[in-house]
């Protein structure tokens, strides 16, 4: 029987509106666990960034206050999610892979209820595809509407109607939605959402919309909160934070949103992603290197070492800018580690281009790079562009780069050998289970003996032996 009153009765305020689905969609849940025979299940599966993970993590809790239990098992669930990713077409490959393969197993439970949601979503290649050939998947939303995943969940388990619904343009910023969190002791805080920079082989713009900035005071209630919650280290995440404040009514600018979010007790490590180099300020810098809590680390895309091409791409500074900046910030926080993203074979990129990307990598000696091959992006102006490169270039070009960058990164991870460092404690090491693995200030990770009981706290560790990218240590 399908219920009407319960939309004619449902608040129209945000999130009362969720709270309220919620509840309504959990009433469903039971109704259908008890034709099933058992407790129902969910599993979230996460492609992408940061911005997708604190996403998932609020959508894990969504779910788990319907009433749905969390499992690991992503083939055995009876709910299962995906966020997805569409920054590369390779992120699009093998999210449909997975999902075929899911496809197969899914013969087996007709009822599960497969929902795809994220930034592939909003592109209607996309929706069609799902639409048309997967008709295993039973809703599908994209990135401005996350916060509804309760009514949209209502709804389905009231009618059994599959549900598409995407929005072009994000609508209000929803506070106050429930969330899970990956981890008890660390946790990122969205800042701002979108982006407004359209570099021009980039798809977010197109897929998170343009860029707003969250209030500062929901901000730093959340961190409070969180704080409170036993949290320690916080991600502030943006796509580009240092334009945070951008376009809201209060006087907040990032840097002064750090110094609030310092103040706060309980969180001992801030850090931030991502910051482009053209809005990175001189008071950023002295704010950092000032502070007892902002990590060593900036992680600070190149994307390319040539000013022809930083041209091309819209990134509005040139080689000698991105220099400059990268090594007035080594001078001024000693210990900070740079990283970085590089892209290669953008359209009409020569071995010229490329010459001046690896001298770029030999001057700022990146302690970190992410190093992509280019992918066009439908919409994109890049995609429209001349001068595709061969993969025969690419692989050749791309090996130059891998190499300058893993070169100085080797080295400079290397520095630190014989200091102690403070580090957070993350996880029983997945290789031997009698160590941790721990993170320091500057990014890099330690791998010591120690006892479990021990994760979630910040330690002094001795750093012994640095094996490439990591370190092997002891606590003091
Ligand atoms: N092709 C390759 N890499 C890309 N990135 C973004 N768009 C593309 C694309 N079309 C990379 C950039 C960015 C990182 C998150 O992904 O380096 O910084
Ligand atoms: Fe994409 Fe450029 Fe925005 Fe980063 S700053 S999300 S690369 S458009």
């Amino acid at each position: 029987m399908i219920d009407t009153t319960v939309f004619d009765n449902a608040p129209l305020c945000e999130p009362e509106r969720q709270y309220y689905f919620i509840d309504h969609a959990s009433s469903l849940r039971l109704k259908k666990e008890s034709e099933l025979g058992h407790p129902m299940t969910f599993h979230v599966t996460t492609f992408g960034c940061q911005m997708n993970a604190r996403d998932s993590e609020k959508m894990t809790g969504i779910l788990s206050n319907i009433g749905f239990t969390e499992t690991d098992s992503e083939t055995e669930a009876d709910v299962v999610l995906f966020n997805t990713c569409t920054i590369r077409d390779n992120a699009n490959q093998k999210f449909y892979g997975h999902l075929g393969s899911l496809g197969g197993k899914n013969a087996k439970n007709p009822d599960r209820i497969v929902i795809v949601c994220g930034c592939m979503v909003q592109e209607s290649e996309c929706t069609n595809r799902l639409k048309e050939s997967y008709d295993f998947v039973k809703i599908v939303f994209g990135t401005h509407n996350i916060y509804k995943l309760a009514e949209l969940m209502f709804c389905y388990l009231n009618k059994g109607d599959r549900i598409f619904d995407v929005w072009d343009k994000p609508g209000e910023i929803v506070e106050d939605i429930p969330s899970i969190r990956k981890y008890p002791f660390k946790s990122g805080v969205n800042i701002m959402f979108g982006c407004n920079n359209y570099c021009t082989y980039c798809i977010v713009p197109y897929v998170r919309g343009n860029e707003r900035s969250r209030a500062s005071d929901e901000i730093l209630r959340e961190c409070a909160h969180l704080a409170q919650d036993g949290v320690k280290e916080i991600m502030l995440l943006g796509q580009n934070v240092n334009s945070y404040g951008n376009g809201i009514k209060d006087e907040m600018t990032f840097p002064k949103l750090l110094k609030e979010v310092e103040k706060i007790d309980g969180i001992k490590r801030i850090r931030f992603m991502t910051s482009h180099p053209k809005d990175l300020s001189d008071e950023l810098i002295n704010i950092m290197r000032d502070s007892d809590k902002i990590c060593r680390h900036i992680h600070l895309p190149l994307q390319s070492g040539s000013t022809r091409i930083l041209t091309a791409m819209n990134r509005r500074y040139t080689k000698e800018q991105y220099v400059d900046l990268a090594l007035k910030i080594r001078d001024r926080i000693p210990g900070v580690s740079i990283t970085t993203d590089i892209i290669v074979g953008f359209p009409g990129e020569t071995t010229e281009d490329i010459d001046d990307t690896v001298d770029v990598i030999r001057k700022v000696k990146f302690d970190g790079a992410f190093t992509f091959v280019y992918s066009p992006r439908t919409g994109t102006p890049a995609a429209k562009m001349e001068g595709f490169k061969d993969p025969d270039w690419i692989r050749r070009e791309f090996d130059r780069v891998l190499t300058a960058v893993q070169d100085e990164s080797k080295e400079m991870a290397a520095r630190f050998t014989g200091r102690i460092e403070s580090v957070l404690v993350e996880e029983v090491n997945e290789k031997d289970v009698g160590f941790l693995s721990g993170r320091m200030s500057n990014n890099l990770m330690v791998h010591f003996p120690g006892d479990p009981s021990l994760i979630g706290s910040i330690l002094d560790v001795k750093l012994n032996e640095c094996r490439g990218f990591y370190y092997i240590g002891e606590t003091v």
